[in-house]
């Protein structure tokens, strides 16, 4: 990470980061969070930003392969690591098991969580500690919907989620 004086005259830092699996080299404020800077300055408007202080699980995105909320994530710490977000999870024209799922199974209503809920999903596959549905439940509660979509979001995660944990391991 380097320091950059902008013609603002504030001090930026330059960071180096996989983003969806391509390289990314950007310039940011040290207070921005990453979701700010996927949203207001890389334009990839698929994290959602619902209440910006790590309450709802809207802006759930993948660190190291590991589920963060992005409002609550600085920029700068993006540094050297892998970020993916719901835009990255697809395999060209092809969706992510997790994604075939929730279209499957109808796991969604209004969609502002959705993108939160699937990524926070292909993470809790990763963890590999899900023994039942009670488990899903408890391990995906920092995932708020408003809509209420919680029994069809649960039926999309059962279904997908030993595909997922295969995939995440290999
Ligand atoms: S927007 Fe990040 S947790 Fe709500
Ligand atoms: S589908 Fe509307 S908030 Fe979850």
């Amino acid at each position: 990470m380097s320091e950059t004086t902008t013609t603002d005259g504030a001090e930026r830092r330059t960071i180096s980061l996989s983003l969806n699996g391509s390289p990314l080299q950007v310039d940011v404020y040290p207070w921005i969070t990453a979701l700010d800077l996927l949203r207001e300055q890389l334009d990839l408007i698929g994290t959602k930003k619902g209440c910006d202080h790590g309450q709802c699980g809207a802006c759930t995105v993948l660190l190291d392969g590991r589920r963060v909320n992005a409002c609550l994530t600085l920029a700068v710490m993006l540094d050297g690591h892998q970020l993916t977000t719901i835009e990255g999870l697809a395999d060209g024209d092809e969706l992510h098991p997790m994604q075939r799922a929730f279209v499957k199974n109808d796991a969604f209503q209004c969609g502002y969580c959705t993108p939160g809920q699937i990524c926070s999903a292909v993470g809790l596959a990763g963890e590999g500690r899900i023994k039942d549905a009670s488990d899903i439940r408890e391990r995906m509660s920092g995932n708020l919907c408003r809509c209420g979509a919680y029994s069809n979001i649960l039926a999309a995660i059962e279904e997908a989620l030993p595909e997922t944990a295969k995939a995440v391991r290999s």
